[in-house]
């Protein structure tokens, strides 16, 4: 038995009243589209109806999932017709076709193959998903005749009585392909919205009495999204799923509602993660870690027993146990080593920072490799940029730059060497030497009391 899937993706959204398309709004850091696909990957023939913007949705499909346009959003019905009579079609081999709407991001590939079992072990016309819902409003009702399903009525064509009925539609069904194929170019528009209604051809298979069949799934797997409030709770939902996840596998957590993670984020056993930290992108937090409160790590790696406080990290690799914060600001292509050290105040871009080196306040190195134990004091900085390009500043082991040094690049502080404070090193430093580029201090005797204001005196 072959079975080809279909997301819906072609609608603008427009109760979401935002340009971008529905289904790229992001849920957990990955468009909403990425849900959809990933439920029913498995597939034998991949096909999403696209069309508001079908580039950008375009971009987003993985490779197997084939784009059909649907250039006028003309409804539901419309939509599957569209892809029915397209050329991606022509060579179709399936039995059965599952459609999903590309706007239910907590639906599960559980429900999708037992939708697809019931259908195909008694072969069904057509078997479709619903749920009992405490707030029925906006879906489709499910209007039965004994067990059976007679119709779906959308809420702006249903009566008083009909907006009563709690079961609704979630929008996924099995067809069986012949039945879809015969009877899809029969649906019209007459209904409020002037669109045509997939929904319809539950009526037509009950009233050529051929066999249907009911999934009833539990109300939070089907949600659809048609607002801002509505993708909030479905994050939110998501969300807590995942954290319960992260704290199965033996993370805590100081306060899941405060903290926000994407998908894609991979936390060790024993790790702490603390109120307001945002995870996100291809971030791994190794074993034993403290993160957080406040703070904010992207696309980084942090290695085993590290802490990262009210901080922000982006594109970092921490390879041993690092010492980060509080107010620190560690940017692309930072690689710290064992043991480092960056405090409050410091930003560190593109650099390599060797094992138990200390970058404790005040600092920026930028462009810079700093071998081991190196000590870059309070207010000192790598003068990387000269307007036009940037420059690599070398600090080899050992090497301790004093409070308030400029170090203009390129230049070298050899290993051992030590750099007084105050001085702009323009010249590279010998190793043991000290390197120091300042005015002698002066000092005038008997100053303040020449300075006494006259009725003193
Ligand atoms: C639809 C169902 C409703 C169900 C609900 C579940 C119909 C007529 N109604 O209503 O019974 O309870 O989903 O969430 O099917 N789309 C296209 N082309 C179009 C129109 C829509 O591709 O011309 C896509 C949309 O992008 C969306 C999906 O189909 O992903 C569903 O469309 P939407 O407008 O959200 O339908 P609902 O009003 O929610
Ligand atoms: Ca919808």
């Amino acid at each position: 038995m072959k079975i080809s899937g279909v997301i819906l993706a072609a609608g603008k959204g427009t109760r979401m009243k935002s340009d971008l398309p529905k289904v790229l709004h992001s849920v957990l850091g990955k468009p909403m589209i990425t849900y959809g696909q990933n439920a029913i990957k498995h597939l034998n023939n991949k096909y999403v109806v696209v069309g508001h913007q079908s580039d950008l949705v375009i971009k987003e499909l993985a490779n197997e999932f084939k784009p059909v346009i649907q250039e006028e959003q003309l409804g539901t019905g419309h939509a599957v017709l569209t892809l029915l009579n397209s050329n991606e079609f022509i060579n179709d081999d399936s039995d059965y076709i599952v459609i999903i709407p590309g706007d239910a991001p907590l639906l599960l590939k559980e429900s999708i193959d037992e939708l697809i079992s019931e259908s195909t072990k008694r072969s069904v016309a057509l078997g479709i998903i619903t749920a009992e819902v405490s707030n029925p409003s906006g879906y489709g009702r499910i209007i039965k005749d004994g067990n059976t399903i007679s119709k779906i009525v959308e809420e702006s064509d249903s009566s008083e009585a009909e907006q009563k009925i709690n079961e609704i539609n979630s929008g996924m069904y099995c067809f069986n392909k012949s039945f879809l194929l015969e009877n899809i170019k029969t649906l019209n528009s007459n209904n409020e919205q002037n669109e045509i209604y997939l929904t319809d051809l539950i009526e037509i298979a009950f009233q050529n009495k051929l066999d249907t069949v009911i999934v009833q799934v539990s109300e939070d797997t089907i949600k659809g999204v048609n607002s801002m409030s509505q993708l909030n709770e479905v994050e939110t939902s998501l969300r807590e799923e995942l954290i319960t996840l992260h704290m199965e596998n033996g993370v805590y957590f100081q306060d899941p509602s405060s903290t926000y993670i994407d998908k894609s984020v991979l936390i060790k056993a024993g790790s702490r993660i603390m109120a307001n930290t945002h995870l996100t992108g291809k971030t791994e937090i190794h074993d034993d870690c403290v993160v957080g409160p406040n703070t904010m790590i992207n696309d980084s790696t942090i290695g085993e027993g590290s802490s990262v406080i009210f901080s922000v990290l982006d594109g970092v690799t921490i390879k041993g146990t690092g010492t980060i914060g509080p107010y620190a600001h560690l940017r692309k292509g930072s690689i710290l080593e064992e043991g480092v050290k960056v405090g409050a105040f410091a930003e560190t871009k593109n650099s390599n920072v060797g094992s138990g080196s200390k970058i404790p306040h005040l600092s920026y190195v930028g462009d810079a490799d700093l071998e081991e134990n190196v000590n870059f004091s309070a207010g000192s900085i790598t003068v990387n940029y000269d307007g036009k390009n940037k420059h690599r500043t070398e600090i080899k082991k050992d090497a301790f730059v004093g409070s308030d040094v400029m170090l203009v690049a390129p230049v070298t502080v050899g290993e051992g060497a030590m750099i007084g404070a105050g001085s702009v090193i323009t010249k590279d430093v010998p190793p043991k030497a000290l390197g120091i580029e300042r005015n002698q201090q002066k000092n005038i005797d008997g100053y303040m009391d020449r300075k006494k204001p006259k009725d003193e005196n």
